[in-house]
């Protein structure tokens, strides 16, 4: 009986896949089902419908190896914070895979996976998917496009002033929510043979920021336009607002990735592992904005 392993699984990607293979395995296989937490008392709900779960720390190589022992099939789940020691984390988590004999990693990487991105978290993805192609194990790409959850939090400040400013000159984005990448990635985890290496999953089409403006607006019963600003001048605001100056860089430097049109591509691959497309950027707007 082959183990299935989900790292981050009290995150907010990881919840929703660890739900997924849980409903994707028969009961038989329900005991098939790991997940890997920092915080052991934050996954009682795991633990209750049967999930075994390890503790692990990405910062220590040998918590991972002793959570990872016995897993044929492991859900590696990006970790967040600044670039170097997600790069480390990443690290130790695939060295960790090595020692305790792994059969397979799934990686969720990023659309933008380039060592030559502006964005520091497309070198962060770009340097893992290197070591993982060193690392001899058989491994499973999942670059995963922008999120649409953070519509919400991108349009907080535009649905008070009308105006939404970001560095995203005019580049054009296939958004994708969560759910749908959770579901996407569990139905690779559990497919017998996969067809590719790399899997880009992506929304059904693209969108500059005056469009999507324009989307909000209507779904939350107002009017907004969309402003280009500097990245200087994002990073500040995001800075004057209260956010960790190296937090906001990222931020910025994002978008300076989508001003060069690095998420403005859509693929069939979401389809081709789950049988459907995904949500429309329209549904998801809608749920999001939807007026009271
Ligand atoms: N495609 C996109 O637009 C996009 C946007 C944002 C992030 N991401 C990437 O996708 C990943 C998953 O997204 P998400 O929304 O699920 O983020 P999230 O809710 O912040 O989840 C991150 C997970 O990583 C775990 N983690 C962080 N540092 C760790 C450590 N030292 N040891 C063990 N676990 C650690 C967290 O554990 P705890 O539960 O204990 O905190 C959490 O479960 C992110 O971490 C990031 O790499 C992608």
């Amino acid at each position: 009986m082959e183990m299935i392993l989900v790292t981050g699984a009290t995150g907010q990607l990881g919840q929703r896949i660890v739900r997924r293979l849980f409903a994707g395995l028969s009961d038989a296989g329900a005991g098939r089902l790991a997940a890997s937490v920092r915080d052991v008392s934050r996954a009682c709900e795991l633990a209750a419908r049967g999930i075994e779960v390890r503790q692990a720390d990405f910062d220590d190589r040998e918590s991972l190896v002793t959570a990872f022992v016995g897993v044929e099939r492991l859900v590696l789940i990006s970790t967040d914070g600044p670039k170097d020691v997600r790069i480390a984390q990443h690290r130790n988590a695939i060295e960790a895979a090595q020692a305790a004999g792994v059969g397979h990693i799934y990686y969720t990487s990023f659309l933008d996976a380039d060592a030559g991105s502006p964005s520091e978290f497309a070198q962060v993805h770009a340097a893992t998917e290197a070591l993982l192609a060193d690392s001899g194990l058989d491994f499973t790409l999942l670059r995963n496009g922008l999120y649409a959850d953070f519509l919400p939090m991108n349009f907080a400040a535009a649905l008070e002033t009308g105006v939404l400013r970001l560095p995203a000159g005019e580049g054009r984005v296939s958004y994708v929510s969560r759910n749908d990448l959770a579901e996407a990635i569990a139905a690779a985890v559990l497919a017998p043979r996969l067809e590719k290496k790399v899997y880009e999953l992506t929304g059904q089409s693209t969108h500059d920021y005056w469009e999507i403006a324009a989307k909000v607006g209507r779904a939350a019963g107002t009017t907004l336009r969309y402003e280009p600003v500097s990245e200087d001048g994002y990073v500040a605001s995001l800075e004057s607002a209260g956010l960790r100056a190296k937090l906001a860089r990222a931020l910025g430097n994002m978008y300076s990735a989508v001003a060069e049109n690095r998420f403005a591509r859509t693929t069939n691959d979401f389809a081709a592992l789950v049988g459907h497309p995904p949500r429309s950027i329209d549904c998801l707007v809608a749920e999001y904005f939807r007026a009271a």
